[in-house]
């Protein structure tokens, strides 16, 4: 598969086959790709955080929001939930201002995921101080993004945006993610 191939392929699923678990080392295989990624000053301030049994996976799922344009959607049910997540912390000893390393590590996590076959979605919308309280973490380090992780069970067609310039993403009929994204002429300016 070509890197073409895979950022296509790397979608954001939020809707899983449960009960195929992850195991820690594939998590931990995920974090070693991330680690060698760039990092601005090369600081390094991201720290991780892993869960992959179903016990920790409940715990964090009432924290999250699932797809803010599917208004009728109430995120995934029991049965398609993630089987595991990384959750992406900044060491605020070490940096404070850890948004871009976290989004090129958690792209870099979401393309190794895919290569092996799972699916993932970056969460922003999250509720940092209760996921804080609920595993514990001391208040260095600071919560940057959940990666919620599962074999994916939806799918998911990516479309060119239409000429309104409307990117909402929508679910058809057939209960398929459309996820409408911006032409090349539409994104490169000047001539
Ligand atoms: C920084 C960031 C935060 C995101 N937070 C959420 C979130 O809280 N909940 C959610 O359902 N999707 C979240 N997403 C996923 C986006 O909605 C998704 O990337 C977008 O709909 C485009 O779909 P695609 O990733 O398949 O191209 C987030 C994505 C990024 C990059």
């Amino acid at each position: 598969m070509s890197l073409e191939e895979l950022v296509v392929k790397a979608r954001s699923y939020r809707r899983f086959a449960e009960p195929q678990r992850l195991e820690r080392k594939t998590l931990e295989f995920l974090v070693n790709v991330a680690r060698r990624v760039p990092s601005a000053g090369n600081r390094q301030p991201l720290r991780y955080l892993l869960l992959h049994e179903a016990e920790a996976c409940a715990r964090m799922f009432p924290y999250l929001r699932w797809a803010g344009a599917l208004k009728d959607w109430g995120g995934p049910k029991e049965g398609e939930r993630p089987a595991a997540y990384i959750i992406v912390l900044t060491d605020t000893d070490v940096s404070r201002e850890a948004e871009c390393d976290a989004g090129i590590a958690a792209q870099t996590i979401q393309l190794a995921a895919a290569e092996r076959g799972f699916g993932m979605c970056m969460l922003g919308a999250i509720e940092r101080p209760k996921i804080q309280a609920e595993f514990k973490v001391p208040e260095r380090y600071q919560i940057v993004l959940v990666l919620a992780l599962g074999v994916p069970a939806e799918k998911i067609v990516l479309e060119e945006a239409p000429a309104s310039g409307d990117v909402t993403y929508y679910r058809d009929a057939h209960d398929v993610h459309h996820v409408p994204k911006r032409m090349l002429k539409d994104i490169v300016l000047g001539d």
